[in-house]
């Protein structure tokens, strides 16, 4: 059975391009599982990427950088199993296409095809070109993600804003721009100035989504557990805290803890009965 199953009511990339030129933004955010699928897709949003932050939001590793091909498809498939209408993009974890462009190709496939997300994305720009144009070659449609690039953030100085002098800068446009050219249908920009963002997005056709970009990008994305509060590590400057599940999760199952303690919990709704004259015959029974 396809892992597609209702294909012609989904997102597509000619939708998202519709968006951009309409002046119409575009929301994405991150989700990792089945119930988040559900949520997210219910809610209305645009596009979900099943991102490598998985790894520390989810696995609770320290950075990105040890999540695995396996770990992704892990996630992707329950969330394509949840979603109707939101566009999925698979991540591509650090170093499944970094060796070689064949690389690039066979586990983009394996997430497009095992995994039955509707596009790949993987971290980089001039530097990763032939790898995305292969990858939009083979017939998968390909996000691109540049500026700060989680998985090399130890060859960035850390996870620090990008593009903040002029050489910098025109970097970022240079990704931007080969990635256009290299087929990719939008781009994330992680980390920049508003106005290095701003200016990306008015050079490039395709859409640029934001997270740490600033108000101009033609879209947003966030990832789910820093919006919702269930990732107290750290949160980043350009993240908007909207809940506390935390709290309120660790709450519900402080007050369960105790109503067990109390015999609060279960009441009369929650039990199922036997009639009285039953529960003294079964105690004669059992003698
Ligand atoms: O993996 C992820 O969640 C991401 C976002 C930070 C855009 O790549």
């Amino acid at each position: 059975m396809s892992s597609h199953p209702e294909a012609t009511k989904k997102l597509l990339t000619s939708d998202l391009q519709k968006m951009k030129d309409e002046g119409k933004k575009i929301s994405m955010i991150t989700a990792y599982s089945y119930p988040q699928g559900l949520i997210v897709d219910e809610a209305g949003i645009d596009i979900i990427l099943v991102g490598d932050s998985l790894g520390m939001v989810e696995l609770g590793y320290a950075d990105t950088v040890p999540v695995t091909m396996d770990e992704m498809l892990s996630h992707i498939k329950p969330v394509v199993r949840a979603v109707k209408r939101a566009h999925i993009v698979g991540d591509m974890p650090f170093m499944s296409y970094n060796i070689s462009v064949e690389q690039a190709v066979t586990n983009a496939g394996i997430l497009y095809k095992d995994g039955g997300c509707d596009s790949v994305k993987f971290e980089g720009g001039v530097e990763f070109v032939p790898q995305a144009e292969a990858i939009v070659k083979a017939g998968i449609p390909f996000f691109g993600h540049i500026g700060l690039t989680p998985q090399t953030a130890a060859m960035l100085g850390g996870f620090k804003v990008q593009g903040k002098s002029i050489d910098a800068a025109k970097k970022v446009v240079d990704d931007a721009v080969a990635l256009e050219e290299a087929g990719a249908f939008a781009l994330i920009l992680e980390a920049i100035p508003q106005q290095l963002a701003q200016i990306i997005t008015e050079k490039v056709k395709i859409p640029t989504i934001g997270i740490g970009g600033g108000v101009h990008c033609d879209g947003q994305v966030l990832v789910l557990h820093d919006m919702v509060g269930l990732f107290k590590r750290f949160t980043p400057k350009f993240v908007k805290v909207y809940t506390d599940m935390y709290t309120a999760q660790l709450n519900a199952v402080k007050e369960f803890i105790s109503d067990v303690q109390t015999e609060a919990f279960p009441a009369k709704e929650h039990s199922f009965n036997m009639k009285a004259d039953m529960v003294e015959e079964l105690r004669k029974v059992i003698g």
